[in-house]
């Protein structure tokens, strides 16, 4: 855990924003696979994490604003519990060692909570929470969602958004941490092995460090498919794989990075030349990202290196401010730049992806592609985020918009058919907004073209 007093001051800020009503947070419960003793892996919800800190599930807590307290929920473990878990220290003795006086038992909770009071709580994503605030607040599972408290909603992000030097040296050891899996990656595929081989031995390096993987990896040579998490596939000279993948630090912030690997150690001229678009890519949108400009508008610059490459390798055509504008270059580029990062790899997006990454100066757009991008807001410092452009050949995308003629003005149908057996290309990196610029969170990841292969063919 953090030192006490990051706790103190994380709900202190947070409660000098409300005037009166309780503010309660649920922490996670288990969570069964096939029987309720057989459960996942636990992990507590980041938002109790951030204002409370224990990573243990059946913990509840609430700030009462009128009556200026802090409580802790959870039970005392008994003998049973000490025979099959092993000696616990008392839910006091917790409640300490984060700053909180007061301790009560979990049941007393429903009767702590005044309905007639207002009560402010975040929106849940699990279906047990749902039923369980449903039976605190006396109200309809349905109604639960729309209940959530937009205030708390908004101070929650106000502080999470903006990350303390104690938070990115755990995003940069959760970030080292990944790095090491990339490398590893890189060292290790070669043609004839299954993704699943290399993809297990590279989440091991996660598991043997005494971490996890911070969200199912993506580790594909079909790598146009943007969310695959099938490792099935037997991979063959010539194929590149899409490896987005990452750790959690000791204290559960995100590492999230992307390398697209030559399987057999040697891009081909043609996967070099999409590679070498995406690089430069990332590269303008990590330069770009500073104090005071919008994501969006560092989307834009990137999707305006997307399109001046294709253009180049006449895949586009026609005046690219104006194909940009029109988002015709989504055929290729169809998903946002980034995301926040931080205790969550899409930081927060469960209290709602609007509330993180756009306000009343930058709206999300509804036009395909751009209404993909999570962060469009201005940028500040202490935002930490990630740059991941791609190029992807969608076979079913470019049939599509093929047919209707899409974007014609811009687009090179007849070449785009070349490269329909392509896949995809796309590489990550996180970032922290600095007071003037940014900077790459981590150990260096080699994404240069010569790095990669040399690190492939085990030099
Ligand atoms: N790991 C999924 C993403 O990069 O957003
Ligand atoms: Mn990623
Ligand atoms: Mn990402």
């Amino acid at each position: 855990m953090f030192p006490k007093k990051t706790y103190m001051e994380r709900r202190w800020k947070l409660k000098v924003q409300f005037d009166s009503g309780i503010i309660l947070f649920l922490g996670n419960e288990e969570s069964p696979m096939n029987y309720s003793d057989n459960t996942y892996k636990f992990r507590q919800d980041s938002n109790f994490l951030y204002f409370w800190g224990l990573d243990e599930p059946a913990l509840a807590a609430v700030i009462d604003i009128d009556n200026n307290k802090e409580i802790i929920f959870g039970e005392n473990v008994d003998l049973d519990d000490i025979i099959w878990m092993g000696p616990q220290p008392s839910l006091q003795e917790k409640a300490k060692d984060i700053g909180v006086k007061e301790a009560r038992s979990l049941p007393e909770l429903s009767d702590f909570l005044d309905t007639s009071r207002e009560i402010h709580y975040l929106p849940t994503y699990r279906g047990d929470q749902v039923i369980h605030l449903s039976q605190l607040l006396d109200c309809d599972p349905a109604e639960v969602e729309f209940n959530a408290s937009e205030k708390l909603i908004r101070a929650v992000v106000g502080l999470r958004e903006q990350k303390t030097d104690e938070e990115v040296l755990q995003i940069e050891t959760a970030v080292d941490l990944t790095a090491q899996m990339h490398i590893a990656a890189m060292e290790m595929l070669e043609p004839g092995m299954f993704e699943y081989e290399a993809c297990g031995a590279m989440e091991g390096i996660a598991l043997a460090a005494a971490s996890r993987i911070s969200f199912p990896s993506i580790f594909s040579v079909e790598g146009e498919t943007l969310h695959n998490h099938y490792h099935g596939n037997q991979m063959k000279e010539g194929d590149i794989l899409i490896n987005d993948s990452g750790a959690e630090s000791e204290l559960h912030y995100a590492g999230d990075i992307t390398r697209t690997i030559p399987v057999s150690g040697k891009f081909t001229g043609r996967q070099r030349d999409i590679y070498q678009i995406v690089l430069e890519a990332n590269k303008t949108g990590i330069k770009a990202s500073k104090p005071g400009i919008t994501y969006k508008e560092v989307h834009l610059q990137a999707a305006r290196v997307i399109a001046e490459g294709l253009k180049e390798l006449g895949l586009m055509r026609g005046n690219l401010e104006e194909a940009v504008a029109n988002g015709a270059h989504a055929l290729f580029f169809p998903h946002g730049l980034g995301h926040m990062m931080g205790l969550d790899v899409h930081d927060m997006e469960g209290l709602g992806e609007d509330y993180v990454g756009y306000d009343e100066d930058t709206q999300r757009s509804d036009q395909f592609g751009l209404a993909s991008l999570r962060l469009g807001k201005e940028l500040k410092p202490g935002y930490v985020l990630t740059v991941e452009p791609g190029i992807y050949f969608i076979p079913e995308l470019i049939d599509r918009w093929k047919e209707d003629g899409k974007h014609e003005a811009f687009i090179n149908y007849d070449k785009v058919e070349e490269y329909k057996d392509f896949g995809g290309v796309r590489i990550e990196d996180d970032i922290l907004i600095t007071e003037k610029k940014q900077r790459i969170l981590g150990m260096p990841i080699p994404k240069e073209v010569d790095e990669v292969e040399r690190i492939c063919q085990g030099e």
